[in-house]
């Protein structure tokens, strides 16, 4: 996709971190912008800033792991500016434990509800018409390093990112001959809100009385400074863009962590067992 100004771009979970740096850098090209967010305030006071900006763009309430919710944002999408020309998939959820935690099978739905069934949700809901009206159009799928090495205590979380890559790569394959491209972006840490993600869990996963355990303390306290060691995610909206301008399929926005991909390929073809991620 060469051209951006006057085309339109819609990005779910972009009231925050990587999502709405990435609206901004769109914006910074002229597109107009489809916010897209469960998170209704502070969708309510990114878009407000990002009109006050000069940018054309509207918020929808959108919970991504609700088919009909996706589907009623792309309508209220459609309605407003017309042919969608790019689709930023990049809603996701940090949540997870151990694969032998035995009971935790509330997280296992939330995550893979947001982070597998957004992504299927978001490319089904605008992939077809972005096809059916023939100009160039690309969608990013957001997974992450943990999509493409093993990292254990995130279970769930690593397996809906392994789920997000095979999409991606599934789609790619499959549009190859359209107007459609396609991208998959897997970072490493990033500077975002991601550490805090149960500030959206469900409400029958809320329990007011419970006071977390020692344990989820020293997790959360952990991925807070494994987050805010990141790159800052404007740099990561840098590298969406230039990826979708040269249709680059994986983005990496990490490339230290690429000696490891390759690693991993290497031990699956030599029938070696895992290594973990090494962060
Ligand atoms: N920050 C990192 O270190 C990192 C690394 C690799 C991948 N990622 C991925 O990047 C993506 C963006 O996350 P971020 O790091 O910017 O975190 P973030 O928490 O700052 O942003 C995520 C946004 O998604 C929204 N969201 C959550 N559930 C939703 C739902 N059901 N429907 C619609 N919106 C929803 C949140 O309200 C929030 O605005 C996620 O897919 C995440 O897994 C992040």
């Amino acid at each position: 996709m060469e051209h951006f100004d006057g085309r339109t771009a819609v990005i779910t979970g972009g009231a925050s971190g990587i999502g709405l740096a990435t609206a901004e850098r769109l914006g910074r090209e002229g597109m107009n912008l489809v916010i897209a967010d469960i998170e209704e305030r502070v969708l309510a006071t990114e878009v407000a800033g990002l009109q006050a900006d000069g940018f054309r763009a509207i918020g929808v309430v959108t919970d991504t792991a609700d088919f009909e919710s996706v589907k009623a944002m792309a309508a209220a999408a459609i309605a407003e500016f017309g042919d969608i020309h790019l689709v930023f998939n990049n809603a996701g959820v940090g949540g997870g434990g151990p694969m032998l935690e035995p009971d935790d099978m509330d997280m296992w739905d939330w995550t893979l509800g947001v982070n597998l069934y957004g992504v299927v949700h978001v490319i089904k809901a605008f992939g077809p018409g972005m096809i059916a009206h023939g100009h160039p159009c690309h969608i990013v799928n957001t997974a992450s390093m943990a999509g493409l090495l093993p990292t254990p205590g995130l279970g769930v979380y690593t397996a809906s990112k392994y789920a997000v890559v095979a999409m991606s790569e599934t789609l790619a394959l499959e549009a190859a001959e359209t107007n459609l491209g396609v991208s998959v972006l897997c970072p490493g840490f990033v500077r975002t809100g991601i550490a805090d993600s149960d500030r959206n869990l469900p409400e029958h996963m809320v329990d007011a009385t419970a006071e977390p355990t020692e344990e989820q303390d020293l997790m959360r306290a952990a991925m807070r400074d494994l987050v805010s060691g990141g790159l800052p995610p404007t740099e990561v909206a840098e590298r969406i863009l230039e990826a979708v301008k040269k249709d680059t399929f994986y983005i990496l926005p990490h490339p230290q962590y690429a000696p490891q991909v390759a690693a991993r390929g290497a031990r699956i073809a030599a029938g070696d067992g895992p290594l973990s991620w090494d962060i």
